[in-house]
């Protein structure tokens, strides 16, 4: 141990996880420790270059607040969690798929019946309709879709002072025959926040920041599992490049003209809680 050099310093730092009497957070630490010597051994930085990797997580830390979660965008924008998700949501064949929560999910959104308008006044709206089911097809009258989405100017309601509390969110119940319906205002791309150290990263990268037009929901039902989804509009210029990795072919939508307005049909399938 007097002795520690380059070639048998990580297994010293492994040894040291001998006496954690957690298993998971052995096997969690031995992990991350053997990953992160394994970087620096393939990535060999400059003292200058680790302290400006050191800069960049306290100022990532620094952007947080109760309305921003700058390290859930690093993790967004690397794709940590659109693999998250597909690791913890593997599902049946059949049942909706999963896409990212983003950091602008708010619980609390009015509870609505189904046939709200979440736009009243405002426009050019799209009115959302289909079902909710179980993997046999089956209606399922109690599930809630939990939807949220920004407004024309790319902003969700907790990032405008100007907006009002919940603005284009709503907890919207299916009738009896698991059917729903809702208007909001038609989804656009936009750009995720780029005024922190996570769009600094982005320009320096080359990537651009923006997410194709998409409505969020979470959608729930007694005895099943919920699904944290989104839905997409076919045709966005953004559908490829994804800032955050988070589209799938079954969650791309047509988003039709209905007269003035748009509509868009779409079924959402849940599985049971095994
Ligand atoms: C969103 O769609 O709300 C979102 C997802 C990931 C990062 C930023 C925004
Ligand atoms: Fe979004």
């Amino acid at each position: 141990m007097r002795n520690l050099t380059e070639h048998n310093l990580t297994d010293a730092v492994l040894a040291r996880l001998q006496e954690c009497d957690d298993p998971r957070l052995k096997q969690v630490m031995d992990a991350l420790i053997r990953h992160l010597h394994a970087f620096v051994r393939e990535i060999e930085p400059t003292p200058d270059e680790w302290m400006a990797g050191i800069q960049f997580l306290t100022a990532t830390g620094h952007q947080c607040d109760n309305v921003r979660q700058e390290f859930i965008l690093l993790s967004d924008t690397l794709g940590v969690s659109i693999l998250m998700d597909a690791i913890n949501n593997r599902k049946p064949a059949g049942a909706t798929e999963s896409s990212v929560l983003g950091p602008f999910y708010q619980d609390g959104a009015p509870e609505q019946d189904t046939g709200a308008d979440l736009a009243p006044g405002e426009g050019p709206g799209v009115v959302v309709s289909g079902r909710v089911t179980d993997l046999a097809g089956r209606p399922l009258a109690n599930a809630v879709l939990d939807v949220w989405q920004t407004a024309p100017n790319g902003l969700y309601h907790m990032q405008d002072s100007g907006a009002q509390a919940f603005h284009l969110c709503g907890k919207v119940h299916t009738a009896a025959d698991g059917s729903y319906c809702f208007r909001t205002l038609k989804p656009v791309s936009y750009a995720i926040p780029t005024d922190g150290p996570v769009g600094h990263l982005l320009g320096k990268l080359g990537r651009h920041p923006y997410r194709p037009a998409h409505i969020h929901f979470i959608v729930s039902a007694p005895g099943f599992k919920p699904v944290v989804t989104q839905l997409f509009a076919e045709g966005d210029s953004y559908l490829e490049s994804d800032a955050v990795f988070g589209v799938k072919h079954s969650l791309v939508v047509d988003i039709e003209r209905d007269g003035d307005e748009w509509k868009v049909a779409y079924d959402f399938v849940l599985e049971p809680v095994a």
